[in-house]
């Protein structure tokens, strides 16, 4: 199996379809990435340009996992604004197509952030965590660590608020 992880500093219509496809069947398959199930690409499409536009003004770019040529994941990077963090960023929405969940792919997506990283100059990455998840497992081997929590930031439905966990990383 051939995969890939790329940089992806300019998004075309082709790929903005491939990626509002993925983060919609991600989402309706319960992962959590921005939104709870239901959603529809038309719902999703003004975050989805939104991300494109600030990959297109350099403030974010997207970590492109391909599968044998094809689409099969993605993750953002938002990088900092202040010059006096030009050496952190966030990782948002990590996400792998449903179909291609647990083969390993996963790890690869976020090997693939951090070399993208690592050859921008970055130092530091932080990532957020639904509570409840348990996906700080997930990144608990690439070194990320808990630092701090939001209690209740989280409304998945009316009753059930979740804390968001802060994880961060040393490339
Ligand atoms: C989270 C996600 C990116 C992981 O990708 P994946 O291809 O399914 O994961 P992998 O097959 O690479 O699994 C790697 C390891 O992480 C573990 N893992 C995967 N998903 C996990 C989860 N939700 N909770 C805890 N551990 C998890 C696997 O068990 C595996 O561990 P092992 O090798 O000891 O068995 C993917 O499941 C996904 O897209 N989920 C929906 C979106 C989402 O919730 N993203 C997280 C945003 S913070």
């Amino acid at each position: 199996m051939h995969t890939e992880v790329c940089p992806v500093e300019a998004v075309d219509d082709e790929l903005r379809a491939r990626l509002l496809a993925c983060w919609t069947d991600v989402t309706n398959a319960g992962g959590s990435v921005g939104f709870v199930p239901p959603v529809t690409e038309d719902g999703l499409a003004p975050y989805l340009d939104a991300v494109i536009e600030r990959v297109h003004q350099g403030r974010e770019l997207i970590a492109l996992l391909r599968v044998e040529g094809e689409v099969a994941g993605f993750a953002v990077l938002s990088l900092s604004v202040s010059p006096l963090r030009r050496h952190w960023a966030t990782v948002l929405r990590v996400q792998v197509r449903p179909e291609w969940q647990g083969r390993g792919l996963g790890r690869v997506l976020v090997a693939g952030v951090h070399d993208i990283a690592r050859a921008r100059g970055l130092e530091f990455l932080h990532l957020t965590v639904r509570g409840g998840t348990g996906l700080e497992a997930f990144y608990a081997d690439f070194g990320y660590r808990e630092f701090g929590r939001m209690p209740g930031a989280i409304r998945v439905a009316p009753g059930d608020d979740r804390d968001e966990l802060h994880l961060t990383c040393r490339l």
